[in-house]
């Protein structure tokens, strides 16, 4: 009988006690800060493990003065200011890409008030304050101080999903900016489209941007659907050319924008993103989300990172060393970037619209390959051989539709950014620890090794090893 009531004690504990996850110690602002070649880069977000979003707030300095080494991850510890809260991010890369989708809740007077906001770069941003953030694996919690609102954000692998709480006593309007033709790089927008639809309650989009590394292929699109089912809209209208447009439901072209009213103080949006297309977001939302709760979203957000950490048990250290530990493995798993959409969909290297192998549970891209090849690629294959296969599968079918070898694959182009021919070696660890999955064709690897070392790559960077020789870099 005892051990029945201390059973049921536990279950109860067990119900109430599991509303907040445990996480391992973990110190989540590692990363975030430095300066020129020492900043970490590390977007400061709520993502899900190897996810293609990394919602992240994306900060400024007081007077908002862009110094790029700083901002490579949208996120740098030592700013005042938030921007905007974008989706897409690079994890510890050396150039500015990505940092699309800006969205921002705002309150303001009047549309005068917003005509002011939306008229300069930025002019929505809020200060903020650390104490007021909160993070976890997959949560990231802050409070707007110039707008009064607190903001919570998870993410799916390709699915935003923002909650805002207003301030009421401050007795404004309420309202989301949705900066279509946002990027972390100011100058790369190339052209943008945003359409509010009320019947649907949602607002649809592209972006085309050309980043420092994806100008180099012809940029990449971005599609978003914005979909708020709860909200009942006050009003709304677009910006563009720094001019609002009230009660106009479409705009294009870089420096556009759309924005919503509405009267409650609670709100729940959804960001789904694709690569593909429009009808793509929308299968991302509904089978990555079934469009449940924020909290509902968390949980099984939060729940993949569990799993990924309790695959390690770590013995022996203080808890410094173990919180160093923990959050370099969470920077580990949070790159490459799963590149499918949630039904296998994929844009392939050849510009054409795939569907994955079965045998591949994802496709992966974003791979700084003279980085990871040495160091995170054989960690992976040491705790998680299978996603491996799939990375290394990825590559190969970089080669196949792109006919070459990666050095630095980006979305699904070619940046030939970097020296040497580092491909080769994840491929051949793979081979060489004899982990190699029954799917990957060692004749096509061989061959494109071969391809590699004999002929000169449409994509090679190699002059720069003589660059580099000269200042004996590592
Ligand atoms: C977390 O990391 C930051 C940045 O490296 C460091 O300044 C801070 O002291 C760390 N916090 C704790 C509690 O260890
Ligand atoms: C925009 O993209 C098009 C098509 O890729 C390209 O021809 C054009 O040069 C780009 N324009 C700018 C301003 O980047
Ligand atoms: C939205 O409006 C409908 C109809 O006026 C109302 O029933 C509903 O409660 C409102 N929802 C919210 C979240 O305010
Ligand atoms: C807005 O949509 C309408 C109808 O689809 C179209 O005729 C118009 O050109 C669009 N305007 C802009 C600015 O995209
Ligand atoms: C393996 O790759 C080679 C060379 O590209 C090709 O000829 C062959 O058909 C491939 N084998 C399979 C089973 O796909």
């Amino acid at each position: 009988m005892q051990l029945l009531t201390y059973i049921i004690v536990i279950e109860i504990c067990f119900l109430l006690c599991t509303a907040s996850v445990h996480f391992p110690s973990l110190n989540l602002t590692i990363g975030t800060g430095g300066n020129g070649f020492g900043a970490g880069s590390i977007p400061l977000c709520a993502s899900s493990p190897y996810g293609a979003l990394r919602l992240t707030p994306d900060t400024g300095n007081e007077l908002d003065i862009f110094i790029v080494f700083d901002h490579l991850g949208g996120y740098h510890f030592g700013d005042s200011h938030i921007n905007t809260f974008a989706h897409t991010h690079t994890v510890g890369a050396g150039l500015p890409d990505y940092g699309q989708i800006g969205l921002m809740p705002v309150q303001v007077n009047d549309v005068e008030d917003l005509q002011r906001m939306i008229s300069k770069t930025h002019g929505y941003r809020s200060a903020f304050s650390h104490s007021t953030e909160r993070t976890e694996p997959g949560y990231y919690e802050v409070y707007l101080q110039t707008h009064r609102i607190k903001v919570q954000l998870t993410a799916t692998e390709h699915v935003g999903s923002h909650q805002y709480l207003y301030d009421k006593n401050v007795n404004k309007k309420y309202v989301i900016l949705i900066d279509s033709s946002y990027s972390l790089d100011s100058s790369a927008c190339n052209n943008t489209q945003v359409e509010i639809d009320l019947k649907m309650n949602e607002v649809r989009g592209w972006i085309l941007f050309d980043g420092a590394l994806s100008k180099r292929f012809g940029g990449v699109r971005t599609y978003f659907i914005i979909s708020f089912p709860q909200l009942n809209i006050t009003d709304y209208g677009v910006w563009n050319d720094n001019k609002l447009y009230p009660k106009q439901l479409n705009a294009s072209a870089c420096n556009s924008g759309a924005y919503l009213m509405f009267s409650s103080e609670q709100v729940n949006i959804l960001v789904g993103i694709s690569f593909v297309s429009i009808e793509q977001a929308r299968v991302n939302l509904r089978m990555e989300t079934e469009y449940q709760s924020f909290d509902k979203i968390l949980e099984l957000v939060q729940d993949k990172w569990l799993a990924e950490f309790n695959r390690f048990e770590i013995d022996g250290w203080d808890n410094d060393e173990m919180s160093k530990f923990n959050t370099a493995l969470y920077h580990s798993l949070m790159s490459p970037t799963i590149w499918n959409d949630a039904n296998g969909v994929y844009l392939g290297w050849d510009g054409q619209i795939k569907v994955k192998p079965d045998h591949m549970d994802h496709v992966y891209t974003d791979m700084s390959i003279w980085d990871v090849f040495r160091t995170q690629f054989p960690f992976i294959l040491l705790h998680d051989s299978k996603r491996m296969n799939d990375i290394v599968s990825s590559i190969m079918l970089n080669y196949e539709q792109g006919g070459d070898l990666p050095k630095w694959p980006l979305a699904n182009g070619y940046t030939g950014c970097m020296m040497g021919s580092h491909s080769d070696i994840i491929l051949s660890d793979l081979i060489v620890k004899k982990e190699n999955s029954e799917f990957l064709n060692l004749t096509q690897i061989v061959q494109a090794v071969r391809q590699v070392a004999n002929t000169n790559q449409k994509h090679d960077g190699r002059w720069l090893v003589i660059l580099s020789s000269l200042f004996h870099s590592y």
